[in-house]
Parts: structure tokens; C-alpha cells; sequence
């Protein structure tokens, strides 16, 4: 059965920035026929310092792409300063805080002080540039201050998300050698306080941190060390406003970020100056048709990719008006996102599908209590948005009239790569459409053997670099070259499976390695499997996913208990080790279900099938496969009884 078509709307087209399909293919085309060309004119919407002498250089065979050789220029410049002669009193940042109603409006003029300022601190504690810097703070502006400031001065940001555990901070702040953190005394999130600056106290213990920066978001005390820890409110009003900004090569890194990936630690996903902003600021502009004026609301948080490229350096490169959320989708009830849209008059609105999802659960009255009038564009990132939450999001809260893209990218792609265009693309509730002009996707068997014409499916592959591209791990370029481009050779592999259909459009499956996607959060399973060893009631542990209503993918956790969890009830070693995972790693990787098993599906040669543990998880019993190959064939109805018993 063919899919049905949403198409695009007339008024939507009427004012887009490619106002057809035949548009569309039309600049897809001709980018790919020259795509340095298309490149070298993309980069112009960047102010540069010094422009480039080459537009790009790579070799996937070593993992090395380059953009924009020789050219200078300056995020923070690009995202404030060069905003002044024309909108110094327009509002670059709507703070929605927490409490509802209550918004903080800054405007350019003073998104530039406050950077200044922020930078003339750092710089009074020793940041200098290509330093690396931890930020750890909630949604407040301070953490778009921080970003810039970094930006500002050529250090390198690394920001955590807020809800990570202090075991994942303290991680993430000795891999990138941070010596400087930014954090606030608490966070605020949906009416709960969230105890930053005492998990930052306890990461930091015994590491070479010498400075901690604290932002005051609640009236709470929280204990500062003398000589280390400084309160933001002050050492701000020592410093002056204004802050010369220094001129970074293209090449040179603007942050990292870390992500999940199959085997290991979370890696530091390293981004550069050039590339990555002017791939932030076009696809800002193309994939939501921003217009000057547009107010942009980007619901994720800053510690993850998207909030960093469409919260923070797409827009603020654009020059638009950023919303930046710091609520949940159900405070104080279902309808905030929408009063928050309302209040601020946002046009363009963007989410994740679990989000989405628990939303259209509670119904449509929330929604339809509110206006919404101010909206043209919905977005969705992060996992495949099944058919029904996609038409819910276009029948109801876009009231039919709004255009919705849903948009695949990656951590490491640093901006959107597939997505329709509102005013061109035709729509097939589920599938992200087509890519961008400028990006070549390519699909290929397990052998590498590309998968030409439409009706396939395989492994989704780009073949060609895009200015947005991670340039490698930080400390690990190995592990970069063999994780994205060792697969599949002269290609980058995204580790998504994607299907093309008889009409050319892309419908991402999901991912093909050993990389979960819970709640649109990517963690890996053997990041949450060495969480769940760390404890003695757990001596092995294999996780997998299975489909879950709300957060897309739950986490099942299958262990062998240790010998200390002998004589312990199940009951408590699965809350133990609930908790372990909270602790080691963040409360979302906690699994939704732990089975203590008596062994694991194990080849003779020792490897987990995991093929077998994902279809138990599912309760699917009776595709199992051929068990002949196990080393105990007996362990696996064990599991089978026990997943039963336990449901
Ligand atoms: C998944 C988030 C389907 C995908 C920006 C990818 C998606 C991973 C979509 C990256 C989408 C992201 N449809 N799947 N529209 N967007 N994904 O690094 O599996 O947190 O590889 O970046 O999320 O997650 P990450």
C-alpha cells in the first residue's frame, strides 16, 4: 500500500526559502555536482575575519576532513557582535523559566555584556585559548553566556548535561583535562531542585580542578570551598563588559561534546570553528525557513547536540530570537509547551517524539486550550516518530496548517543531514523525506556493497564530507576512524539502519549497533552493562532494548547476581542495582527491568547473543532462531520462564 502524501501548504510555500519540490531537486543536484561550490557560497553567511583560501580538504581513509582552510573567524562574534548594528535591542533569548509565566527577556546588547563579562572572568582564572572547560549547568541563560564566553576567547566548551551523575561528570571533566567548571547552586526542573554544584564537589574530588563557578539559581546554601569555588554574581561586576574576541582558524575546536557509542566510555565528539557554525546557521535557517523575526523554540537542553546547534549557534548566528525552556512538557500540566508558545508567540517549534508521545497520551484538550496561532513550523529530532504521534503533532497541535519536519542527524554530524523543507517536500508521516542539499546519503548491505535505486534498505552511510562533520575523539582518533569510517571504506558510517522506499524517501529504522535510544537520550549498552558490574550483586550483565509506548526504547538489563547477592532477595538486588545505574551514570539509564538470570546466551566461543536476549525482551518467545550453536542451550528457556514470571 502506497503511504499517503501530506502536502506542502500554499501559504507555507509562499514564503519559503525553496518554495517547491522541483526547487528542492533542483538545488539538491546542482550541490552535489559541485559541492565545493555550494559550500564556498554557504560560507559567506558567516562573517569572517580572514576569508578562506580553500574550501575543503578530506580523506575518510584516515578520518581527516577539513573546511574552509585558512579562513578566520569567531563564533561569539558571529552570534553577537555582528547582531549590533541591526538588532542590539531585539531579544536574542526568551528565558521560560521553570516557574510558570515567568519569562526573562535579554536582548543582544545584553547577550553582549554578559558574554563579555563571563569571558573577562574566565580569562581572570586562567582560561586561555584551546583550554577546555566544563559546563554543567541547568537551562538557565548563564549557560548560553558560558558557551560564548568560551567561544569568545578561543577555550574549548564541554558541556555535561545537568542530569548527569557525578561519576559521569567527573568522567567527562578528566578525559577533556577540564580545569575550570561553571555550575549553578541548584538546578530547578518541573518544581524539583536538582543538587548541582554538590555533585560537582564530589566529581572534582582529587582531580586538578582549581576553579568552580557558581551561578545562583535558587535561595538554597550550598558550601564553597575557599581559593576553588567563586560565586558568579561575584566576580561578574569585577570585570568589564567588553571583551575583545579572538580570531580562531576555521580549524580550530569550538567544543565537545560526548556522546554513547556501541563499546566503551562516551566519547568526546570534537567540533570545529568554521565548519560546524556555518553548518548550524544554514540548516537553522533551511530545515525550520527562518525569517528574521521568527521567534525559535527549541524544547531540548544544552547539554545534548541539538540544543547546542538549535538552541544556541544556529539561531544566535541568524540572528533570531532563541526560547530557551527550562520546564518539562507536564509542568504544571499538559498544555505548558503550548503556553509557553503562546506567550512568547514562537513560529517555530521543535521536540522529541517522547515528548510527543506522552503528550498525545493525555489527550487533546490541553493542547486546544491553548491558541498556537504564532506557529508555522514543528519539528521532530532524536528517534523515529512513529505515523500516529507525526499526525497527531500535524492534525492537532499544528491545527492542519503547520508544516512538520522530522529531522535525523547526529551528535556527529553536528547539524540536520535528512529532513523535508516546509515549503517543498511533500510528507510521509514517519519518514524524514530527503536529505539537505549538500548531503549525499548512500545505503549498503553488510558487506559494503552499495544498495542502488529505491525499494532497499540497508545500512545508512554518507558518502563526501559537510562542513558540520565531528573532526575526531578527543584523545582517541583512532577509535574515530575505526568507529565511523574502518565499516565501510571511502564512506561515513552512521550506525542507523534506514530504508529507501519505492519513492526515494528515507525512513530511518534505527540504530544497527549496540546503541540505545531511550526517551530520544543515546546511551550504550555496554556503558550501562559496565554501570550494573561495578556493583558485587551483579558479577554479568548484558542489556539490550526493546520498544517501549512512551520513551521509544526501554532498557532490559539481563544479569548473573554475584556471590555477595547471595541469599538477597531478587526483589532488592534489582533495586540495588537500579540505583547503581542512577549513580553511575544518570537516572535515564535506568533500566526498566532487571531479570536475574541463572547464565547468558553464549556462542562456544563465548560471545552474548544479544539477538536472542532482544526478542525475550520483547516477550517475542517463538523466533528465537537456531539455538544448536549456544555453548548451554538450557539457559535460554530459564530466561524465556523467568521474563514470563516476570511481566
Ligand atoms: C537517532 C540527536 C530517527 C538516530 C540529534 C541517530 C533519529 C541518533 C532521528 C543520534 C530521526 C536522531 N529519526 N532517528 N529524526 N534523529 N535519530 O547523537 O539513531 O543524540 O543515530 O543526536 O538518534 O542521536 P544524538
Amino acid at each position: 500500500m502506497a503511504d499517503a502524501l501530506v502536502p506542502t501548504k500554499p501559504h507555507i510555500q509562499a514564503r519559503a526559502h525553496v518554495a517547491s519540490f522541483a526547487a528542492y531537486e533542483a538545488l539538491h543536484r546542482a550541490s552535489l555536482a559541485d559541492p565545493s561550490g555550494f559550500w564556498r557560497r554557504q560560507a559567506q553567511r558567516v562573517t569572517w575575519f580572514r576569508q578562506f583560501d580553500e574550501t575543503v580538504q578530506q580523506d575518510f581513509a584516515r578520518a581527516e576532513v577539513a573546511w574552509f582552510l585558512g579562513g578566520k573567524l569567531n563564533a561569539s562574534y558571529n552570534c553577537v557582535d555582528r547582531h549590533l548594528a541591526e538588532r542590539a535591542e531585539q531579544t536574542a533569548i526568551v528565558w521560560a523559566k521553570d516557574e510558570p509565566g515567568q519569562y526573562e527577556r535579554i536582548s543582544y546588547r545584553q547577550l553582549h555584556e554578559h558574554v563579555g563579562r563571563l569571558a573577562n572572568v574566565l580569562r581572570r582564572f586562567g582560561v586561555r585559548k584551546g583550554d577546555r572547560v566544563c559546563i554543567y549547568l541547568p537551562m538557565m541563560p548563564e549557560a548560553v553566556y558560558a558557551m560564548l564566553a568560551c567561544a569568545r576567547i578561543g577555550a574549548v566548551h564541554s558541556v555535561v548535561f545537568a542530569g548527569f551523575s557525578a561519576d559521569a561528570l567527573r568522567d567527562r571533566i578528566a578525559d577533556a583535562d577540564c580545569r575550570v567548571v561553571l555550575t549553578a547552586n541548584e538546578g530547578l526542573r518541573g518544581g524539583k531542585t536538582i543538587p548541582l554544584k554538590k555533585t560537582v564537589d564530589e566529581a572534582i574530588a582529587g582531580l586538578p580542578v582549581h576553579t568552580v563557578l557558581v551561578a545562583q539559581r535558587t535561595a538554597t546554601a550550598t558550601p564553597m570551598q575557599q581559593g576553588r569555588d567563586r560565586w558568579l554574581a561575584d566576580e561578574l561586576p569585577k570585570q568589564r563588559a567588553c571583551c575583545p574576541v579572538e580570531w580562531m582558524d576555521s580549524e580550530d575546536p569550538l567544543f565537545v561534546l560526548y556522546t554513547s557509542g556501541s563499546t566503551g566510555k562516551p566519547k568526546g565528539q570534537l567540533h570545529t570553528t568554521g565548519g560546524y557554525l556555518v553548518y548550524a546557521s544554514y540548516t537553522h535557517e533551511l530545515v525550520f525557513d527562518w525569517r528574521p523575526g521568527d521567534v525559535h523554540f527549541c524544547a531540548a537542553d544544552v547539554g545534548w547536540v541539538t540544543g547546542h546547534s538549535y538552541i544556541v549557534y544556529g539561531p544566535l548566528c541568524n540572528g533570531a530570537t532563541t526560547v530557551l525552556f527550562e520546564s518539562t512538557p507536564l509542568h504544571p500540566d499538559a498544555g505548558r509547551y503550548w503556553q509557553v508558545v503562546d506567550d512568547v508567540q514562537a513560529n517555530i517549534f521543535y521536540t522529541a517524539p517522547t515528548a510527543l508521545r506522552a503528550l498525545l497520551r493525555v489527550g487533546d484538550e490541553p493542547v486546544k486550550k491553548h491558541a498556537r496561532t504564532s506557529l508555522r513550523v514543528l519539528g521532530s529530532v532524536g528517534e523515529p516518530i512513529n505515523p500516529e504521534v507525526w499526525q497527531w503533532y500535524h492534525d492537532v497541535v499544528g491545527d492542519k496548517r503547520c508544516a512538520v519536519v522530522d529531522t535525523w542527524w547526529q551528535t556527529e554530524t553536528g547539524g540536520i543531514l535528512i529532513s523535508a523543507l516546509p515549503g517543498a517536500t511533500p510528507c510521509k508521516p514517519g519518514s524524514a523525506t530527503f536529505p539537505l542539499p549538500g548531503v549525499r546519503p548512500l545505503l549498503v548491505d553488510d558487506q559494503g556493497k552499495e544498495l542502488v535505486g529505491n525499494g532497499v534498505s540497508g545500512n545508512l552511510c554518507l558518502a563526501g564530507s559537510w562542513p558540520g562533520q565531528a573532526r575526531t575523539i578527543l584523545n582517541d582518533h583512532a577509535r574515530f576512524q575505526q568507529t565511523y569510517f574502518a565499516m565501510y571504506p571511502g564512506l561515513y558510517f552512521t550506525g542507523d539502519g534506514c530504508r529507501r522506499d519505492e519513492d526515494g524517501y528515507y525512513w530511518i529504522t534505527g540504530r544497527v549497533d549496540d546503541v540505545l535510544n531511550v526517551a530520544g537520550h543515546r546511551l550504550g549498552t555496554a556503558e550501562i552493562e559496565s554501570a550494573l558490574v561495578s556493583h558485587e550483586f551483579c558479577a554479568e550483565a548484558a542489556v539490550v532494548g526493546f520498544p517501549h509506548d512512551l520513551k521509544g526504547q526501554g532498557i532490559y538489563a539481563y544479569v548473573i547476581a554475584g556471590k555477595a547477592a547471595e541469599g538477597v532477595p531478587a526483589a532488592e538486588v534489582e533495586a540495588v542495582l537500579k540505583q547503581v545505574v542512577r549513580k553511575v551514570i544518570s537516572p535515564i539509564a535506568t533500566p526498566d527491568r532487571i531479570q536475574v538470570v541463572p547464565g547468558l546466551p553464549k556462542t562456544r566461543s563465548g560471545k552474548i547473543m544479544r539477538r536472542i536476549l532482544r526478542k525475550v525482551a520483547e516477550a517475542n518467545y517463538t523466533e528465537l532462531g537456531d539455538l544448536s550453536t549456544l555453548a548451554e542451550p538450557q539457559v535460554v528457556e530459564q530466561i524465556v520462564q523467568g521474563h514470563k514470571a516476570g511481566r
